[in-house]
């Protein structure tokens, strides 16, 4: 059985005072009201790991980053490794983000180097892929999507593939409100799954975790997590009010 995510990204959002109000109306919210095996992640700013962390406590819900550096450790002003985020017990980093990719110049070599790391440091890497508009209206959005998987994770052996996660987040729907039908998501989920399957197998394919991601929400949520494929979300905007991201979570039986 393959492992139910609903991760939040917080992306560059909140005060600490309201990034801390928000982590603590969830712990409340969600021991009271959710009661699923459903793993619940919240990928906060660097600066703010430690104290959600803290914060968070015995609770059910875990902390991610957003990023991490594909060095170890050194000369890189300004840079986050992973090996700082394992020193802190961070469980899981977000990698590959198409707002990574868009603004940051991040390939799918640079990926592939930070997957290493992240995979050396037993961090989980929820590694995200997804088309721009004008590939997908060019019919090239299942070609791209594999490329970006095979660039990122087809040098793993079985063992770490085993150890990640992904999201495909359509480009055009993150941050759109234009959310992709369960039709579009469900797709691309089974075409991941089978590019998986023709490299490590079959069985270790159904092992892994696929979330979509992309103007998720309350309303929207039931439907795309019902798909087979789809095995939970990664969600931006509506993972910043605790009562939208609370019923985005309770979807997951
Ligand atoms: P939205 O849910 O705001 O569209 O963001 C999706 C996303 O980028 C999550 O990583």
């Amino acid at each position: 059985m393959r492992q139910k995510i609903v991760a939040g990204n917080w992306k560059m959002n909140k005060t600490m005072a309201e990034a801390q109000a928000l982590a603590a109306e969830l712990v409340g919210m969600v021991s009271s009201e959710v009661n699923t095996n459903t793993s619940v992640v919240l990928c906060v700013p660097f600066p703010y790991l430690p104290v959600i962390k803290y914060q968070l406590g015995k609770s059910s819900i875990k902390v991610g980053a957003q990023n991490c550096s594909e060095h170890e450790w050194g000369a890189y002003t300004g840079e986050v490794s992973a090996l700082m985020l394992k020193s802190m017990e961070i469980p899981y980093v977000i990698l590959g983000h198409s707002e990574r990719r868009q603004y940051f110049g991040e390939d799918g070599k640079l990926l592939a180097k930070k997957i290493d790391k992240a995979l050396t440091a037993t961090l989980t890497p929820i590694f995200c892929c997804g088309e721009p508009l004008e590939v997908r209206e060019a019919g090239n959005h299942e070609k791209l999507v594999k490329q970006q998987v095979e660039e990122a994770l087809f040098h793993l052996s079985d063992a770490d593939l085993k150890k990640i996660v992904i999201a495909y987040e359509p480009v055009w729907a993150i941050g759109t409100g234009k959310t992709a039908t369960a039709q579009q998501a469900q797709e691309m989920h089974a075409v991941i799954r089978k590019q998986l399957a023709s490299k490590y197998g079959e069985a270790a394919a159904q092992e892994i975790s696929i979330l979509y991601g992309g103007s998720v929400n309350a309303k929207n949520a039931h439907e795309l997590f019902s798909c087979a494929d789809v095995d939970g979300g990664l969600v931006g905007g509506a993972s910043l009010k605790s009562r939208e991201f609370v019923d985005v979570i309770k979807v997951m039986k």
